[in-house]
């Protein structure tokens, strides 16, 4: 059994194959963690005495026996008493109090076979409130994803100023390390190590988006582990609203996580039998290092996160060619070039609609310009299918353009407060999506184009984050949860789209990589990874994205060299090589590539198309980290072990630097490979064991290394 109860000693273990995770009822009622680490085998292993009972008792003066001693370890700790860690919840009452107990009330065990679910309900000991605690074990990744849901039983209403996730705790320990994902514009998810240090870290986004600065990811280790070794412990937040992610660390040696939404300008009201559902907090604890700690985050989000199973299609995206000037004509010229590449989507990018002639005007007008498509999208569609490819439009609902018809309509649809300007950037305001005659209005603009033209991918598209985040209509007691019902809001839309038109697939896109987290992954099948398309700069970004998030959902783009690609120049092969590494698609402006040009990249894809289920459904290891020396090394490994491709990129480095040999990794050692530049087959362990000998000479120069069991 995976859930094992002690009914005696109040006592919950949570076993997968490579981790257990304790908890208990104390003395007093109350949730305690015990552990979450190695596998335990046996529930008597699980040790209550020695974590969470104190012989001295509370009123010690001691300081190691007394609240906020070492001891203090909750695993959904509310604000009261003297408690003063991170708490997950705090809340008012209607008569004023501020102090929140919670008990232990019932439990219950259900969900389905590999991913049963333990429920454990708290209830305040006074006050009508409960919370329920959910912990859904996915026993073959080990990982747990936890979420809680606060719920009001009396009549008066409470207001919750603080509802985490969840909170996980490291063993009691020193010196720690924290691995986390930070970046910006184009250079997003970028990793950083650090030593975690006494105090409280804390990673979030107060934008109203996941944000390009910080991703809701983190990674603990004890400062020793490598890619492939040592303990790590993990999680990733599933929102993509304001969150944060804090680590609270005292001289006592607990570490504590916890994470969920922002309560940054948040408040949220409960009334009578109402809820408030927090978002999902995966977490887990691997020994395979942070490749493990990836595996088990991409198999999770592949299986159990991602709307839609199959891989992702070979894609055109015009936006880099043709930027706003889009019209039937050279989008029809440039699906020719894209269809004779062997591409399978073709994607018209910004600049179709209203009057958006360039980014001041237009958004909000969901209508097609009719100077550029004088026909409407029918006939460009029709070409489109004709050439054997699917069509898909890029969108950004939840913006308008004050030169819009929409905001000349209804300037009360966006977020604002009175006597204070609107702020704009890249000169658009955010809709209100709190409101719900904005989300009806979004849903049914939408869902008519999809019901007019055979679309079957939306690129879903927000470039600003919010400002002056006003909802003044609301009663006062509820303004401040538009940050979270600004998020839902986006959700809600894409649930009831995907639900009318489920043949149609989505991409999220933030200014690039401004919204890179599962919760969207619940409701888009890929990510727009970055603006930066140039082939070297994204191996940084590729890389730490893959910390967290599956290859299949990361959408890579072979680029011109241009604006976005700072005018650096690399080989064809090797952008590709760059972009194959996730779900490819193309963003060049192909009527300007030679015919040579043209017959390598679709050589290319063809290539990718054959390999591309290693990729897309396959373990990842990343055996040469960009930020580390002169080669760049990732693998990809197919289910069953049969299969598998290595991609070798050689970053800028010195005259006459010999290329690093290539340790394979995840083979059956027995088995024999052939390999790509290999004669003879080798075995899984000589190629794990020995390595490949790559020579790559030149900057920006790639290979692709295919293993084949014999
Ligand atoms: C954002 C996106 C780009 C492109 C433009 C269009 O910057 O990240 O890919 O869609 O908007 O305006």
């Amino acid at each position: 059994m995976p859930i094992l109860f002690d009914g005696e000693r109040r006592l919950w273990a949570l076993r997968s194959g490579g981790a257990t995770y304790g908890l208990a009822v104390d003395g007093e009622g109350r949730l305690r963690h015990l552990c979450f680490g190695p596998p335990l085998p046996r529930l008597e292993d699980l040790d209550r005495t020695d974590e969470i009972s104190s012989p001295l008792g509370r009123e010690s003066f001691f300081p190691w026996e007394s609240p906020g001693g070492p001891n203090e370890r909750y695993e959904y700790p509310a604000w009261g008493g003297m408690y003063y860690h991170e708490p997950c919840l705090k809340a008012t009452f209607d008569d004023g109090v501020r102090d929140v107990r919670l008990v232990y009330e019932h439990h219950d065990t259900r969900g389905d076979e590999g991913a049963p679910e333990l429920v454990v309900t708290l209830r305040d000991p006074h006050y009508p409130l409960r919370v329920h605690l959910h912990f859904r074990l996915f026993e073959e990744l080990d990982l747990l994803e936890r979420y809680a849901v606060v719920e009001n039983v009396g009549r008066a209403p409470v207001t919750l100023e603080q509802a985490l996730s969840a909170a996980w705790h490291l063993p009691r320990g020193r010196d720690y390390r924290l691995t986390h994902l930070a970046g910006r514009f184009a250079a997003e998810t970028q990793i950083f190590r650090e030593a975690v240090s006494l105090g409280k870290k804390v990673l979030e986004s107060r934008r109203g988006n996941t944000s390009h600065h910080a991703n809701p990811f983190f990674a603990v280790d004890r400062g020793t582990a490598t890619e492939e070794w040592g303990e790590v412990w993990f999680g990733a937040l599933g929102w993509s609203g304001n969150w944060k992610i804090v680590l609270d660390h005292d001289a006592w040696g607990v570490l504590q996580v916890s994470g969920g939404v922002n309560d940054f300008d948040f408040a949220w009201h409960l009334e009578a039998n109402e809820t408030f559902e927090t978002p999902s907090f995966v977490g887990g604890y691997t020994r395979e290092g942070f490749g493990g700690a990836s595996r088990a985050l991409h198999r999770y989000a592949r299986r159990h996160v991602l709307p839609s199973g199959g891989h992702r299609p070979v894609l055109y995206n015009s936006w880099e060619a043709t930027y706003f000037d889009v019209d039937e004509e050279t989008q029809g010229e440039l699906a020719e070039k894209a269809a004779s590449l062997g591409v399978e989507l073709f994607v018209v990018d910004d600049g179709w609609f209203g009057e958006r002639n360039d980014d001041r005007r237009g958004l909000g007008d969901w209508w097609v310009n009719r100077e550029k498509f004088p026909r409407g999208l029918e006939p460009l569609i029709e070409r489109v299918h004709s050439l054997g490819m699917d069509f898909g439009l890029w969108v950004e609902p939840e913006m308008v353009n004050p030169d819009s018809d929409l905001y000349r309509e209804h300037p009360d649809w966006v977020y604002h407060f009175p006597n204070r300007p609107r702020t704009e950037s890249r000169n658009q305001l955010v809709l209100n999506l709190a409101r719900r005659e904005v989300r009806e209005h979004l849903f049914a603009v939408l869902d008519g184009l999809l019901e007019e033209n055979e679309i079957s991918f939306i690129k879903w598209d927000m470039n600003r984050p919010l400002s002056e985040p006003g909802w003044l209509e609301a009663p006062k007691e509820r303004q401040r949860e538009v940050w979270v019902r600004h998020a839902r809001g986006v959700y809600e839309i894409l649930k009831r789209l995907r639900e009318k038109h489920p043949g149609v697939a989505f991409e999220s896109c933030s200014s690039g990589g401004g919204r890179v987290d599962l919760g969207i992954l619940r409701y888009a099948d890929q990510i727009w990874t970055s603006d930066n398309t140039d082939p070297f700069d994204r191996l940084k970004i590729q890389e730490g994205y893959s910390m967290a998030y599956p290859a299949k959902a990361m959408m890579c783009w072979v680029a011109d060299p241009g604006f976005w690609a700072k005018n650096r120049t690399a080989s064809i092969s090797y952008r590709f090589h760059s972009a194959m590494m996730g779900s490819l698609g193309i963003g060049a402006n192909l009527l300007e590539w030679s015919e040579e040009e043209m017959e390598e990249a679709g050589r290319l894809v063809g290539h990718y198309k054959e390999i591309r289920d290693v990729i897309q459904e396959g373990d990842q290891y990343r055996l040469l980290s960009p930020r580390e020396g002169e080669t760049t090394a990732v693998q990809y490994v197919s289910g069953n072990r049969r299969a598998s491709v290595i991609f070798v990129l050689r970053n800028p480095h010195q005259f006459l630097d010999p290329t690093p040999r290539v340790y394979p990794r995840g083979l059956k050692e027995n088995s024999l490979y052939r390999v790509t530049g290999v004669e003879e087959p080798r075995s899984g362990s000589a190629l794990m064991g020995r390595g490949i000998e790559v020579s790559l000479e030149g900057d920006l120069t790639s290979a692709m290394i295919e293993l084949t069991e014999t």
